[in-house]
C-alpha cells in the first residue's frame, strides 16, 4: 500500500536554496526521487513514498489542481508557506492502524518517512514562527476569502503544539496575545473559535508552563463565558477540551476559575436542553476527574511526609469544587439529566460508564437528594435491568457497576424491587 502525502514546495526554495549538492532538479510530469539536500524549484508536487522512504517531486498536473493546497498556492502565490498538512498523516496513520495486517511494519514506515519529512523541511520551531508570521499578516477586519486559509494556519498549530517545547515556542512569540485570544474573545465565525480552541487545548494538555501562560492571559473566563451561551456542539466541546487541559493539575486555576463562573458554566450545560448527551458527558467526566485529583493528591500527603509540595497541597486544600458543585445545582442537574434521558443513554454504554462513575465519585455531596429521587432511582434499576441480560461483557460489567451505586443510594430497595 502506498499513502501519497502530496505537498506543495513553496518553502522549499528558501529552505534548501544553499544544499545544492547534487545539482539540480529537473522537474517532469512524472515522479522522479530527489536526492538528499537536493534543492528543487518552486511550486512542485512533493510527495514522501512510503514504501521506499524517499521523497519524490513532479511538476503540477492540470487536472490536480483544485485540491486545498494548490488553491492556496493560487490564491496566495508567496504569501502561505504552508509546505504540509498533517492532517493527512493522521488520516493515514488512522488508516494504517485499521488494517490489521503489517500494522506495525506500516507504522513504523510512516514514521520514518513522517521524520525525514520534517528534517529536509524546517524545524517546528521554524514553521512555528512562520506559522505566526502568516497569520499576523492577516487583514484585522474579517474577510471571507482569509478564512480557509485561517483555518489550515490553526489546524497546523493544533498538530505542531501538542508537542511541549512545541508550545512554549508558540508561547515565547506571542502567540497568545496574537492568534488566539482576539479569536476566543471577539471572533464571531464559529468554525474559527472552534479552531482556536482546539490550539488552545493542544497547547495546555499536559504542559504545566503552558497552563500558567494560558490561565494569566484570562483563557479561563473567556472559556467558561463560552460554555454559558453556546449549544453549539462542536464549539462545546472544543471549549470543554480547552476547559479541561487548562485545569488538570492546577489547583490555583480551579480555585480562581471553579469558584467564580466555572462551576456555573459547567452545570449550564448539563442543564440546557438543547446539548446532546455525548457533550454532556465530557462535562461529567471534568467533574469527576477535579473531584478524584483532589482526593488522590489529599490521600497521597496522608499516606507519606509530605515532601516540598505543601504550597499546592495548600492550594488543594483550599479547593473546594464539591461546595460549589452543590451550590450551583449539580446534584439536581444530574438527577434530571439521568431522569429524563435515560432510555436514550441505554444506546450507549461508554456514556453510561462515565456517568456512573461519575455519580459513584460524587455520591457523597448529593446523597441526601439522590437518594430520595425516585426518577433517579428508576433511571438507574431500568438501564441496570436492561445490560444484565445482555451477551456483552461491557454491559454486564456495567450492570454490576450500577447495583453497586444503587445499593450505596438506595439500600436494599436495588435488590428486591423492579427486578
Ligand atoms: C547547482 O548545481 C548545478 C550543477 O552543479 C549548477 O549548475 C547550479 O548553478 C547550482 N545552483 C545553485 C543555486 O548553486
Ligand atoms: C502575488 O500576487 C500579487 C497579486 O495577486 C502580486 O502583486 C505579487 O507580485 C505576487 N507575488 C509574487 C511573489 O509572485
Ligand atoms: C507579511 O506582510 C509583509 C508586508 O505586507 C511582508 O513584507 C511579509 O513578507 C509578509 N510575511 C509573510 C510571512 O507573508
Ligand atoms: C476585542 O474587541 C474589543 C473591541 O473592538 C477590543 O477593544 C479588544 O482589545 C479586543 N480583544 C482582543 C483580545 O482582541
Amino acid at each position: 500500500m502506498m499513502i501519497r502525502i502530496i505537498v506543495v514546495a513553496l518553502l522549499l526554495a528558501s529552505a534548501g536554496a544553499t544544499e545544492n549538492i547534487t545539482g539540480e532538479f529537473i522537474a517532469t510530469n512524472e515522479w522522479q526521487i530527489i536526492a538528499k539536500g537536493q534543492a528543487i524549484p518552486k511550486g512542485l508536487h512533493v510527495r514522501i513514498n512510503l514504501q521506499t522512504g524517499l521523497k519524490e517531486a513532479k511538476l503540477i498536473d492540470e487536472n490536480e489542481r483544485g485540491t486545498s493546497l494548490q488553491e492556496k498556492r493560487e490564491d496566495e502565490n508567496e504569501s502561505l508557506g504552508l509546505d504540509y498538512k498533517p492532517d493527512i498523516i493522521e488520516e493515514s496513520l488512522r488508516k494504517v492502524k485499521e488494517q490489521k495486517q503489517q500494522k506495525k511494519q506500516n507504522y513504523a514506515e510512516l514514521k520514518k518517512a513522517y521524520n525525514e519529512f520534517q528534517k529536509n523541511f524546517r524545524t517546528d520551531g521554524e514553521l512555528i514562527v512562520e506559522l505566526l508570521k502568516q497569520y499576523r499578516n492577516f487583514s484585522k477586519t474579517p474577510i471571507e476569502s482569509e478564512l480557509k486559509l485561517k483555518m489550515d494556519t490553526l489546524e497546523n498549530l493544533e498538530y505542531l503544539l501538542h508537542q511541549i517545547d512545541n508550545a512554549l515556542v508558540f508561547i515565547d512569540k506571542a502567540g497568545l496575545d496574537d492568534v488566539l485570544l482576539p479569536i476566543v474573545v471577539n471572533e464571531t465565525n464559529v468554525p474559527l473559535r472552534i479552531s482556536a480552541m482546539r490550539v488552545l487545548g493542544s497547547v495546555t494538555s499536559n504542559n504545566p508552563k503552558a497552563q500558567i501562560k494560558v490561565f494569566e492571559k484570562n483563557f479561563g473566563s473567556h472559556l467558561a463565558q463560552i460554555l454559558m451561551s453556546s449549544t453549539n456542539s462542536g464549539e462545546l466541546s472544543a471549549a470543554l477540551h480547552a476547559f479541561g487541559s487548562l485545569l488538570r493539575k492546577f489547583p490555583l486555576a480551579q480555585q480562581r476559575i471553579l469558584s467564580t463562573s466555572g462551576t456555573q458554566a459547567l452545570i449550564r450545560v448539563l442543564r440546557s436542553s438543547q446539548v446532546e448527551l455525548r457533550t454532556k458527558a465530557k462535562v461529567i467526566t471534568i467533574i469527576s476527574d477535579l473531584v478524584q485529583e483532589k482526593r488522590s493528591v489529599l490521600e497521597s500527603a496522608g499516606s507519606q511526609e509530605v515532601p516540598d509540595g505543601t504550597s499546592a497541597m495548600a492550594q488543594y486544600v483550599l479547593l473546594e469544587f464539591e461546595s460549589w458543585l452543590e451550590t450551583h445545582g449539580y446534584c439536581s442537574t444530574m438527577d434530571n439529566v439521568l431522569t429524563k434521558d435515560f432510555l436514550h443513554l441505554i444506546e450507549q454504554p461508554e456514556i453510561v460508564e462515565q456517568l456512573s462513575m461519575t455519580l459513584d465519585t460524587t455520591e457523597n455531596i448529593c446523597h441526601p437528594l439522590w437518594s430520595e429521587s425516585s426518577g433517579l432511582r428508576h433511571a438507574l434499576l431500568t438501564i441496570r435491568n436492561r445490560y444484565v441480560h445482555s451477551k456483552d461483557e461491557y454491559r454486564l460489567e456495567l450492570s454490576q457497576i450500577l447495583t453497586k451505586i444503587c445499593e450505596k443510594l438506595f439500600n436494599k430497595a436495588a435488590k428486591h424491587t423492579e427486578l
